[in-house]
């Protein structure tokens, strides 16, 4: 049985102050449930004050990417390193918003995975199709692609301590959510891939679906067999929202 997992992706919102209460509010929620995690992952500059109201809680943190290489002159990058020192559990690589606004390839998103990895960090590697891609048929084609690159650099057995997100570029942040069983068929066709290389590795992956994922889609979303909790971004900023979302697992 797969243990469920609930993500919220800031991106670039909230203030100091207000990243303090909305990770104050969600704490304040939790209940002592076993079965599924949750997490936070934050503006960098809010790592620090965020990490000390999770501590000693169930919400754990995470960063909204990582650089693909350990140090150095990388004017601008954070480390896989420095992101340890906050305590940071997960970090989202690959999210279609690096893809498409900061060049982000599939190259970079593997090196980044690796990077992640190294300092012991879950990447939560984000892949999906736009909506042209999905007209075209190409839905399948373009998972394989994003999953091929992370496989040939970091190897099947990287997935052990991984987590997909499913993120249809054309259901992110526009209020259009892909129903259960278009998410369903996407999920089960990754899972299958990644079992025709490593089937026990498959059977654990946590696979999130992300993309307009709100308290009233959410419960039939999670009922789907390979949808294992979710990557939530518009309605991961109100804490009230976020923890409906997660009490729908
Ligand atoms: P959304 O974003 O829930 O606002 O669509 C999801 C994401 O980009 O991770």
């Amino acid at each position: 049985m797969r243990q469920s997992l609930v993500v919220g992706n800031w991106k670039m919102n909230s203030t100091r102050a207000s990243a303090k209460l909305l990770a104050q509010g969600i704490t304040a929620g939790l209940d002592e449930r076993s079965n599924a995690g949750i997490a936070v992952c934050v503006p960098y500059v809010y790592l620090d004050c965020v990490s000390e109201i999770v501590k000693g809680t169930a919400l754990a943190l995470g960063a909204q990417n990582v650089a693909d290489k350990p140090s150095g002159a990388f004017t601008g990058e954070i480390s896989a390193s420095m992101l340890k020192e906050f305590g940071c559990q997960y970090a989202l690589v690959g999210h279609s918003e690096r893809r498409t606004y900061y060049g982000d390839t599939n190259e970079t998103v593997a090196a980044r995975f690796c990077q992640a990895q190294e300092q012991n960090i879950t990447p939560i590697l984000c892949i999906g199709e736009t909506l042209e891609q999905r007209e075209q048929d190409q839905t399948f084609a373009i998972i394989e692609e994003q999953l091929d690159a992370v496989i040939n650099q970091a190897g099947i057995a990287a997935f052990g301590a991984a987590v997909i997100a499913y993120e249809p570029v054309w259901a992110i942040g526009t209020g259009k959510t892909a129903t259960d069983e278009q998410a369903q068929e996407v999920h089960h066709y990754i899972r299958q891939y990644i079992s025709a290389k490593d089937q026990a590795i498959a059977e654990k992956l946590l696979i999130l679906y992300g993309g307009s994922a709100k308290p009233d889609n959410a419960k039939g979303l999670f009922s789907m067999p390979d949808i294992d909790g979710g990557l939530i971004g518009g309605a991961s900023l109100d804490a009230e929202s976020f923890l409906k979302i997660y009490h729908s697992i």
